[in-house]
C-alpha cells in the first residue's frame, strides 16, 4: 500500500535497529512513500522476517546485518548502501537497547555498552554518511531520542544518559551540518508498546498496576494509553520529508502528553 502520495519517491533512506518496534514502522512508512529503504539490524534472522512483507508488497527494501556497537560496522553499512543506492538521502538514527541497571551495579561494561549503541553509533553512523547526505538534495537526519532523555527515571542512568545525549548531539550537529543543507531532528517517545518496553515478567509495562494507575487513573497520561510504533513513525516521516525543510535542531516529543503534566 503506497502512501497518499509517494512524496518520497527517488529518495535513498538509512533505518537503524530496523528488524522490529519503531524502526520498522518508520520503515514501512519511508518505502511506502515511494524512498528505496536499507534496513540494519544485528539481528539477521528478525531482519529476514521484517524484510519479506515489505518486499512482497513490492517496496524497494534492502536488509544489512551490522553491529551498529562498532564504528567498523557502522562505515561499512554506510558504504554497502551508499553503493547500492548511488547516494543517501535520510538516515534515521533508531538502533538503541534498554537498560535498567542500578547505580550500584553499573559497572564500565554495561556503561560502555548502552552508550556504544545508544549515542556512539549515531555520532558513527552520521559521520559515515555525511559526505552522502551533503550531496542530496534534501539530506535529512533522525534520530530517535526519548522522553528519558529529557527527564530522569529510576534505575535508568546509562539509558537517559545516552538519550540525553542524542538530545544534545542532534542540537549539535544541525549547527554544523546545517550549512550542508542537512536538517538534523529527533523524536523522543514517551511510552511506546515494543519489545524494548517489556518488563523482566514478559508484560508490557503500559499493561502494569504502576502505570495504570499513575498514567491513566491518576492522569499522568493524557491521551490515556500507550503509543504505538505507527504513532511514532509518522512524525519519524514529516521530519525525513520536504515539509520538513525549514526544521533543524529540533526534539519533537511524541508522548500522549506525558511530559505536559508534572
Ligand atoms: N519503546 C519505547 O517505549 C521507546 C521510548 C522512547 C524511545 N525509544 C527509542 O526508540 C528506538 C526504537 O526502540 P524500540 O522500542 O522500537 O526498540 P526495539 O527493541 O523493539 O528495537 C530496537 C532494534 O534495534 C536493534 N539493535 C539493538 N542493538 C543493535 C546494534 N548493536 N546494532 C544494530 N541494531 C541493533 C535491535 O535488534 C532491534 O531490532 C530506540 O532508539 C529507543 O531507545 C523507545
Amino acid at each position: 500500500m503506497d502512501e497518499p502520495t509517494r512524496a518520497l519517491a527517488g529518495r535513498a533512506a538509512i533505518v537503524t535497529g530496523a528488524a522490529r518496534g519503531i524502526g520498522l514502522a518508520a520503515a514501512t512508512r519511508l518505502a511506502r512513500a515511494g524512498a528505496r529503504v536499507a534496513l540494519i539490524d544485528i539481528d539477521a534472522a528478525a531482519l529476514s522476517e521484517a524484510v519479506e512483507p515489505l518486499a512482497a508488497e513490492g517496496l524497494a527494501v534492502f536488509p544489512v546485518e551490522a553491529d551498529l556497537s562498532t564504528r567498523a560496522d557502522a562505515i561499512a553499512a554506510v558504504a554497502l548502501v551508499g553503493e547500492r543506492f548511488g547516494g543517501l538521502d535520510i538516515l534515521v538514527n533508531n538502533a538503541a537497547i534498554v537498560d535498567d541497571t542500578p547505580l550500584a551495579a553499573l559497572d564500565d561494561e554495561r556503561w560502555r555498552a548502552v552508550m556504544a549503541v545508544n549515542l556512539d553509533s549515531v555520532l558513527w553512523m552520521t559521520q559515515a554518511a555525511s559526505d552522502l547526505l551533503a550531496a542530496s538534495e534534501a539530506g535529512r537526519i533522525v534520530n530517535l531520542a526519548s522522553t528519558q532523555g529529557l527527564r530522569g527515571q529510576p534505575d535508568a542512568l546509562a539509558y537517559s544518559t545516552a538519550k540525553g545525549g542524542v538530545v544534545n548531539l542532534t542540537r549539535s550537529l544541525a549547527v554544523d551540518l546545517g550549512p550542508l543543507g542537512i536538517c538534523v531532528n529527533a523524536v523522543a517517545p514517551g511510552f511506546i508498546d515494543t519489545r524494548m518496553a517489556r518488563m523482566p515478567d514478559g508484560g508490557h509495562e503500559h499493561t502494569s498496576d504502576w502505570y495504570q494507575d499513575i498514567y491513566v487513573k491518576h492522569g499522568r497520561m493524557p491521551l490515556r494509553r500507550a503509543g504505538t510504533p505507527e504513532d511514532v513513525a509518522g512524525p519519524i516521516l514529516f521530519l525525513a520529508g520536504d515539509d520538513a525543510r525549514y526544521i533543524t535542531g529540533q526534539i519533537l516529543v511524541v508522548d500522549g502528553g506525558f511530559t505536559a503534566t508534572y
